[in-house]
């Protein structure tokens, strides 16, 4: 029997319960409420603190990218070298931990397009990735909690969003720049590669790139693969200090 039950006395009045529950209820919802702001507080304090954990510079990629398209302006693989090859050289491992091996590749299906992706660098706040299909591919940008800077190395990417009656056209050597929050339908028209950089929260991204794992394709040794590389890659960069 609950101690918050009316209790019969002698004569068969009932004795109210007393309001101490209702009352420790209140201030458990108060202490709860008080939790939840203090949570969205600290997350939006480490929001504004965020760029101090980046490494990589969107200027430099950019450039890197534009000299791999030159370096080897016929061979995709060139190019994944040439890119590899330099920010191994570039970036010292106290500094940011790479993937260097470019044979490690796995599916990618995220808003109804599919690919490849050999993820180059995954940390809390940024990552880069070697991305595309020989195919072509099509779908939803989806809306992600990252500046995403899409470098195209071979193939062209079209992209649109609702309002604009014409293409979004980007060439190798380009940049698609998509800020944290836009959305677009996007095309990697015809066979296209790509070397995306993210910065951001990345965490946050990564509902986004399983949903169609366990919706859909049901791909679970795919699905294994990317959440092993990916939390190796994570782990790796927090043991040299790399949020
Ligand atoms: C890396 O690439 C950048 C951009 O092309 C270039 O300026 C830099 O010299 C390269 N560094 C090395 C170590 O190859």
């Amino acid at each position: 029997m609950s101690t918050t039950e009316s209790k019969p006395t002698a004569n068969g009045t009932a004795i109210k319960p007393s309001h101490a529950g209702e009352r420790g209820s209140f201030t458990k919802w108060v202490f709860r409420g008080i939790i939840v702001f203090a949570i969205a507080a600290f997350c939006s304090f480490l929001d504004t603190i965020k760029d101090r954990w980046y490494v990589l510079d969107p200027p430099f990629l950019h450039e890197l990218a534009r000299a791999a398209i030159d370096a080897s302006p016929d061979s995709t693989q060139g190019m994944i070298d040439h890119i590899i090859t330099n920010l191994t050289a570039t970036y010292p491992s106290t500094q940011i931990a790479l993937n260097p091996d470019t044979s490690e590749w796995v599916f990618n299906n995220a808003g109804g397009a599919m690919g490849a992706m050999y993820i180059i660098h995954a940390s809390i706040t940024e990552y880069l990735i070697i991305f595309g299909t020989p195919l072509g591919t099509e779908g939803h940008s989806g809306i992600h909690t990252a500046d995403d800077y899409f470098h195209i190395l071979k193939g062209e990417q079209w992209a649109f969003q609702p309002g604009a009656l014409e293409m979004e056209r980007y060439v190798p050597g380009d940049v698609h720049l998509m800020p944290r929050g836009v959305a677009k339908q996007y095309k990697m028209h015809k066979g296209c590669w790509a070397m995306e950089y993210a910065r951001g929260w990345i965490p946050l991204m990564l509902p986004f790139g399983f949903a169609d794992a366990l919706s859909s394709t049901l791909d679970v040794p795919t699905l294994w693969k990317t959440i092993r590389i990916t939390g190796r890659e994570i782990i790796r960069n927090l043991l040299v200090g790399k949020i």
